[in-house]
């Protein structure tokens, strides 16, 4: 069965009570619980990680080489500062989708520039949980079509 890395970085630990007129109400327990419903449904699977940590994610990342088919990755804040996880990406030459939760390029000027999109295959942001689950679709579909890597 093909596997997939979800891949939650800074603050997402505290969604639910983290602004949610923002980042919406459910909790990060609660979105990866949906998407482990939806990975059931594509007929994959799926393993969640969450750090605040930059270290950790780029270890995450190099960790997923091993075994995932590719990665969805909301890095938090770390998308438009990390040149490390920006490298980390290019890297392991599997594919990964950035996805937010919100709408970044409606939002303050400095959440308009990711320094990780050019080296993910797509992104996908302003749906909310719905995000993640959309790149999760995105990744099982093309791993079947010839746009895969
Ligand atoms: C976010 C958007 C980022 O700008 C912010 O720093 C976050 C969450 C999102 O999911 O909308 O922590 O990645």
């Amino acid at each position: 069965m093909k596997a997939y890395l979800i891949l939650h970085g800074a603050n997402l630990n505290l969604l639910g009570t983290r602004e949610p007129q923002v980042y919406g109400a459910l909790t990060l327990a609660e979105i990866n619980a949906r998407l482990q419903m939806l990975a059931q449904e594509l007929g994959v699977s799926i393993r969640c990680f969450q750090s605040n940590h930059e270290g950790e994610l780029i270890e995450a990342l190099h960790g997923a080489r091993a075994w995932a088919e590719g990665v969805v990755f909301n890095p938090g804040a770390y998308t438009h500062t990390s040149i490390a996880l920006r490298d980390a990406i290019a890297a392991i030459g599997i594919p990964v989708v950035e996805v937010h939760l919100s709408n970044v390029h409606a939002r303050e000027a400095f959440r308009q520039r990711s320094l990780i999109a050019p080296v993910c295959v797509g992104t996908i942001a302003g749906f909310g949980w719905l995000s993640y689950a959309l790149a999760l679709r995105a990744l099982v579909e093309r791993s079947g079509t010839e746009v895969a890597r």
